[in-house]
């Protein structure tokens, strides 16, 4: 496969497709962090922050999928080693044992607002690529965090 297969110039694609493994790799410490919040959340908001996790996991892990096809669909082999992952994630790592529910809140938050800011980087190289396939897809995981950093921010009572 090739990105000339589906009408796109390889030379333009290549700086989507690094920015996409990036991305990948962000996806895949925050869909990590996501599970740990899920199976570590302790107290009086467990029932609904239990569930809200694995709601946001869940989506995540799909997220995950789709964007590593659509490397393959443009012609390149995806991440797939945590190795990688961990090397190429500007999203950390953390421990979840312990972490107060407000502050499990707060850190999905951060994560959100760096995997909306590397979204941001790829709809302006997708635009400039041609590549409304890959333009469109990253606008609809945008649209989902965006949407979630507002429910999010209103159940811990910020602006
Ligand atoms: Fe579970």
């Amino acid at each position: 496969m090739d990105a000339k297969a589906i009408s796109l110039k390889e030379k333009d694609v290549k700086p989507v497709v690094d920015l996409l493994n990036d991305y990948l790799a962000n996806y895949h410490i925050h869909y990590q962090k996501l599970r740990g919040c899920h199976w570590n959340i302790k107290g009086q908001n467990f029932f609904t922050l239990h569930v809200k996790f694995e709601e946001l996991y869940t989506n995540a892990q799909l997220t995950i999928d789709e964007i590593a096809e659509r490397v393959l669909t443009l012609g390149k082999p995806p991440h797939s080693r945590f190795q990688d992952y961990i090397n190429e994630s500007t999203i950390k790592e953390i421990d979840t044992i312990g972490l107060k529910d407000l502050d499990m809140v707060d850190a999905i938050l951060d994560d959100m607002s760096k995997l909306i800011e590397l979204e941001r980087n790829l709809l302006e190289a997708t635009e400039t690529a041609g590549d409304d396939g890959s333009n469109d897809m990253v606008n609809r995981f945008m649209q989902f965090k965006e949407k979630n950093t507002w429910m999010l921010r209103s159940f811990a009572g910020k602006k």
